[in-house]
């Protein structure tokens, strides 16, 4: 009999948006031209379960390429990684990695999983599910945000990061850069970074994969708009918007939009800010950048992580990419 383990949840984040950053955020995004909002605040539990829709969107293939690969690799990971703790970056649901745990527990290594997201509601719910499913692995969900707080990662033991879903194309590069420095700062030689990415395709798929006919899509990243609404009491008029998404061949990246389409007076009275939007101007919302092997290679070398695999798709659309935390100091 294996004894079961209650899961612990830690709450590292303010559950007042308004005071966990938003106003900021706010200010420095849609106070300024061009105007934008951080992604993170698109995670609200509407937010969440919208996105949790996306997942399923025929149009939308990076999920189930991921989930392919993970499959198929699943046993490899746990073997070559040797990992006793699996800490999860941007986990949501979890429903993915389930895959991992599965081959984690049969070989009998895993310990403890440690879950990471902004998403309050979605993260408890998604911890009662796992540590019901895998009573001998103790949970420890962190809610937290993985730019701020890499260094309440628990220590100990060999541990491996799965960062998944494509989330680090979520980074602007500069922020890429600073996140990967950050977590190979925070790992111990032989740890491990598991990183789902997509992969640079034809416009036309990528374009559909963030353009919905159903307007799922759309839906989520208006979401963001309602947020700032609710939690900053403004009026943005979300009918006045329309979702803009295009391909930037030269960043290599999707980009997403929401264009205002009249002019409009907002006020923010929660950030202080009062903005007029011309007619034809966009916010950014959200990039999604798509990766080339190559460059996961050398942006992981930068920092100190050695790429011991990669796998892909049979289509080539969608990678994961097994690094090692090496012990040579890196410079940065
Ligand atoms: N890993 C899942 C979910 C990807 S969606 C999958 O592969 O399907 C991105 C997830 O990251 C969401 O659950 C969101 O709440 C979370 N997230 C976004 N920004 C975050 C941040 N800065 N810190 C922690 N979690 C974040
Ligand atoms: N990490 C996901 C991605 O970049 C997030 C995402 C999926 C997303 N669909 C979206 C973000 C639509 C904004 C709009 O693919």
């Amino acid at each position: 009999m294996r004894s079961v383990r209650e899961p612990v949840v830690e709450v590292l984040l303010d559950s007042d948006w308004a005071a966990s950053g938003l106003v900021q955020d706010v200010r420095r995004g849609l106070g300024a031209v061009p105007r934008s909002l951080p992604p993170k605040w698109l995670y609200d539990d509407r937010g969440s379960a919208l996105f949790d829709e996306i997942t399923r969107l025929p149009e939308y293939y990076p999920t189930e390429r991921e989930r392919t690969i993970l499959r198929d690799h699943a046993a490899d990971i746990a073997r070559t990684s040797g990992a006793t703790t699996i800490v999860e970056l941007g986990s949501g649901t979890s429903d993915k990695t389930r895959t991992l745990l599965d081959a984690f527990t049969a070989t009998g290594q895993l310990r403890t999983f440690v879950p990471v997201d902004v998403s309050e509601a979605t993260l408890r719910e998604a911890t009662a599910q796992i540590s019901t499913r895998y009573p001998g692995v103790q949970v420890e969900a962190l809610v937290g945000d993985f730019t701020l707080h890499l260094g309440h990662l628990p220590r100990g033991g060999r541990r491996m990061v799965a960062f998944l879903g494509g989330t680090i194309g979520n980074l602007y590069v500069e922020e890429r850069a600073a996140f990967l420095g950050a977590l190979a700062d925070s790992l111990e030689p032989g740890d491990s970074l598991l990183l789902g990415t997509d992969l640079v395709k034809s416009a036309d798929r990528l374009i559909a994969a963030y353009d919905d006919s159903h307007g799922v899509t759309a839906e989520f990243v208006a979401n963001s708009l309602r947020v700032v609404n609710r939690e900053l009491g403004a009026d943005f008029n979300l009918g006045a918007f329309s979702y803009v998404p295009f391909w930037d061949p030269h960043e290599e990246r999707m980009d997403l939009r929401l264009r205002a389409e009249m002019p409009q007076h907002v006020s923010i009275p929660g950030a202080s800010l009062e903005i007029d939007l011309a007619a034809g101007e966009e916010i950014r919302i959200e990039i999604s950048s798509k990766f080339r092997p190559e460059g996961i290679r050398s942006e992981l070398a930068a920092v100190g992580f050695r790429v011991v695999e990669t796998w892909t798709d049979d289509a080539d659309d969608y990678a994961l990419t097994l690094a090692i935390r090496e012990h040579l100091p890196h410079q940065r």
